[in-house]
């Protein structure tokens, strides 16, 4: 089976792509491919100079200390508190000292508001308050590119604001390249610089948001206004809401 067919796009540096497009449109197979965690059967993908899909995977090993990963589910370990969970990739590809390495945890959780939680354990965090934590771990490394896949599912819409609006804020304060995979079409264009919209293992458009909102190709109008009728055809597994109400996250506090 093919998951992408003929993509060619490019990631603006140092400024926030937003990737939207259906349930198994590809978004998260994109993801994969181009932050190295999959390699594609053809294809190219560049990264600092790299092909991606051609070095080695000790080359691709330390191409990867230069990218920050946030996945839908936060992903931390249940076992640490916050504070070990982001200082856990200093510790293991750092030789710096431990006193060094908690300031810069400190900093990182002062980047998300976190400072002060630093003992909690994963399991006495919100939902927005794990996303910000999986965010701050993501930074430990001051990567050039984080990749966030669906940072707000999950969320309440305040929840979900926060995040997003600490997203958007700090790809400006650090100077860093945001890839965003979403759902939300209204944050997503809120936040993006530059839009990639996906269909069927496509992209049907790449460009700015008032390009994308502007656009008179009916499958792009639809996904934006979010309409059951139209060309894209709408059915149940369209839809995250089951993954999340099988799944909920606390959302007390973002
Ligand atoms: N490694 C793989 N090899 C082949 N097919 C795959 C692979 N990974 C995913 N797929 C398929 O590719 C399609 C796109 O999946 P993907 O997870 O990228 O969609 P998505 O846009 O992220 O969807 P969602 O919004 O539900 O997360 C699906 O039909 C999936 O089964
Ligand atoms: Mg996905």
């Amino acid at each position: 089976m093919i998951a992408l067919n003929g993509v060619s796009i490019a990631i603006p540096e140092q400024a926030t792509t937003v990737i939207m497009g259906g349930s198994g449109s590809g978004k998260t197979t994109l993801l994969r491919l181009i932050s190295g965690l999959d390699r594609p059967n053809s294809g190219c993908v560049w990264f600092d100079g790299s092909n991606l899909a051609e070095i080695s995977r000790r080359q691709l090993f330390t191409l990867r200390m230069k990218m920050g990963m946030v996945f839908q589910y936060s992903a931390l370990l249940n076992s640490l508190n916050v504070e070990e969970n982001i200082a856990f990739p200093l510790h293991e590809h750092s030789k710096l000292t431990d006193s060094v390495i908690h300031t810069i945890v400190t900093m990182k959780l002062e980047q998300v508001g976190l400072r002060g939680f630093e003992q909690l354990m994963p399991s006495e965090l919100s939902g927005g308050m794990a996303k910000r934590a999986a965010f701050a771990r993501a930074l430990a490394m001051d990567p050039k590119v984080v990749f966030f896949d669906e940072p707000t599912s999950g969320l309440d819409p305040i929840s979900a604001g926060v995040i997003t609006t600490l997203i958007q804020s700090l790809t400006e304060l650090t100077r860093m390249t945001s890839v965003v995979v979403t759902h939300d079409v209204h944050a997503g264009l809120s936040i993006a610089d530059h839009v990639i919209l996906m269909w069927q293992g496509e992209v049907i458009a790449a460009g700015s948001p008032d390009s994308i909102r502007g656009s008179d190709d009916a499958r792009i109008q639809q996904f934006i206004e979010g309409r059951a009728d139209g060309p894209i055809p709408f059915s149940r597994s369209n839809t995250n809401y089951l993954d999340d109400l099988l799944n909920p996250r606390p959302t007390v506090a973002a």
